[in-house]
Order: C-alpha cells, then sequence, then structure tokens
C-alpha cells in the first residue's frame, strides 16, 4: 500500500523547505465553480503549480484520477516519454456530465517513484438548466 501524500498532512514548514518536491506532485483540480445538470462540463486537472515532474523512463506521472467524494469517475494513464522525456507539468481534461447533486471533487496521481497524491478537493455547485 502506497503511502498517500495529501496537502493537509503536510505540515507549513516543511511545505516552504520542499517546496518544489510537494509541489511537482500535488494534483490541482481547475474547474469552474458552477455546473449545469446534464450537461458537459470540464474539469482540468494539473500536477504542480509552479514546478515541473520528470518524465523519465523510471520517474514519471503514471496516472491521474478524478473523484466526486468517494465515487471514482474516471482515470488517464500515461507511458514514460509521452510528454517528450523532459520534466513537463502533467495535464488532464476530462469531460463529465452532472446529475442534480453538488459535487466535490479532488484528483489522485501516481508517480513511478513517490507514490500516490491526493489533490484538495473543490466544490462544485449544479444548478438546473
Ligand atoms: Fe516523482
Amino acid at each position: 500500500m502506497p503511502r498517500i501524500f495529501n496537502p493537509v498532512d503536510i505540515s507549513k514548514e516543511e511545505k516552504e523547505v520542499r517546496k518544489d518536491y510537494f509541489d511537482r506532485h500535488t494534483p490541482y483540480v481547475i474547474c469552474d465553480a458552477y455546473a449545469i445538470e446534464g450537461e458537459k462540463f470540464e474539469v482540468k486537472v494539473r500536477l504542480g503549480n509552479e514546478y515541473n515532474h520528470p518524465d523519465d523512463p523510471d520517474h514519471h506521472i503514471k496516472y491521474v484520477q478524478l473523484w466526486n467524494r468517494e465515487t471514482f469517475l474516471a482515470e488517464a494513464h500515461f507511458a514514460p516519454g509521452s510528454l517528450g522525456n523532459k520534466p513537463e507539468q502533467m495535464e488532464v481534461d476530462f469531460y463529465i456530465v452532472p446529475g442534480p447533486v453538488s459535487m466535490n471533487l479532488s484528483a489522485m496521481s501516481v508517480c513511478t517513484k513517490h507514490g500516490l497524491w491526493q489533490s484538495e478537493s473543490k466544490e462544485v455547485t449544479v444548478k438546473k438548466r
């Protein structure tokens, strides 16, 4: 079982000292705060705010998942070299269609060397058409 890294588990001091390491592994959920019930909704997941993650044969981001609370929604897998064998910010655009209930989206990502990383969650209010 890999250790799961979660932004809330990391102290402020540790975050500052190892800022680049944490940043390049942390998934960020980027989307609007409002969605329309029954209409396609774009959710971008990007790894890192400032720093790039390596894309080497023995060290790369293997997959990115999107969750709505405890419900798994989607997953994208990557082979090493898919980002040109050079450090880059992994980005995935997911398209989901929300039901009537508001969502709490979060992302998980796996680095082949540094384990499983969890994003902060993002609340999305679903409105009627
Ligand atoms: Fe890594």
